[in-house]
């Protein structure tokens, strides 16, 4: 078995001081093999945002992999927002953008859709998406396609319908070339595997992770999802801080089994 754990949305500068600790109790307690932080580490790309935010990556000690949300840029700051976009992530993160791993039978993509144009919005940028490609026609055989970016690929009902540009383009290709899972956050709102019941399979688990420490007004269920890999099948649990509380704890899994190419709920 292979175990992930997707974090999202950390928002460094305005976080839940309170959660912080319990936060890396929880992702240590879970023993992920790897780590997976979908972006916005960051509440405004500061330079002491991006070290807090790493320091408290790396003081996890587990394999972690991120890439930049829209709050990793700077938005008030015009000529730094156009002209050095990902200055501080490359100087405090890592320089890579758009990194790829592998963790057991995952194999992970990693793309960068944060925009300096759009700053809400994201795009799925063609270089990201040649270099996936060719990661999916060059996979072992029995790896399981992973894509991981901050903006969401499919948005859930209730949610602006143009967040991320190049995604109506691109995902019937990914979804042909044999992508099986998407990981997302941004949004700050849970959906593990959009428009999969048990009467619709689809051939792409997405898991919309809620923000792991934001504090924004109106902000609840803070947590991770921790994603268990087997052979044709994924589990999918949320770990949660619920209101008022200051613990995460495992909720309701969620286990999907893929026949025919496609996700079909099991319960
Ligand atoms: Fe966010
Ligand atoms: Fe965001």
């Amino acid at each position: 078995m292979t175990r992930l754990l997707h974090l999202t949305d950390l928002h460094f500068g305005s976080e839940r001081a309170d959660l912080v600790q319990p936060l890396h109790e929880a992702v240590v307690a879970a023993r992920p093999d790897l780590l997976i932080v979908s972006g916005d580490l960051t509440h405004r790309a500061r330079a002491g945002q991006f070290r807090r935010a790493m320091e408290f990556l790396r003081g996890l000690g587990l394999p972690f992999v991120t890439l930049p949300g829209n709050h990793d840029i700077p938005l008030f700051n015009l000529p730094a927002r156009f002209l050095a976009t990902f200055g501080g992530w490359q100087r405090h993160v890592a320089p890579d953008l758009s990194p790829m791993r592998e963790a057991g039978a995952a194999l992970i993509f990693c793309a960068n859709t944060a925009d300096p144009y759009r700053w809400r919005g994201g795009q799925l940028r063609d270089d990201d998406l040649r270099r996936i490609f060719a990661g999916l026609k060059g996979r072992k055989n029995g790896m399981v396609p992973i894509l991981a970016c901050h903006h969401p690929l499919k948005v859930p009902a209730g949610f602006r319908r143009d967040e991320t540009h190049g995604v109506e383009t691109a995902l019937p290709g990914l979804v042909r070339d044999g992508l099986q899972v998407v990981l997302t956050g941004h949004l700050h709102h849970w959906e593990i595997g959009l428009g999969i019941t048990e009467a619709t399979p689809q051939p792409l688990l997405m898991v919309q992770t809620g923000t792991a420490l934001c504090d924004r007004p109106g902000e609840r269920d803070h947590g991770f999802s921790v994603l268990d890999l087997e052979a044709d099948a994924i589990s999918v649990t949320p770990w949660i801080a619920a209101d008022g509380t200051a613990a995460f704890r495992p909720a309701t899994r969620r286990r999907f089994l893929r026949r025919d190419g496609l996700w079909h709920l099991a319960g």
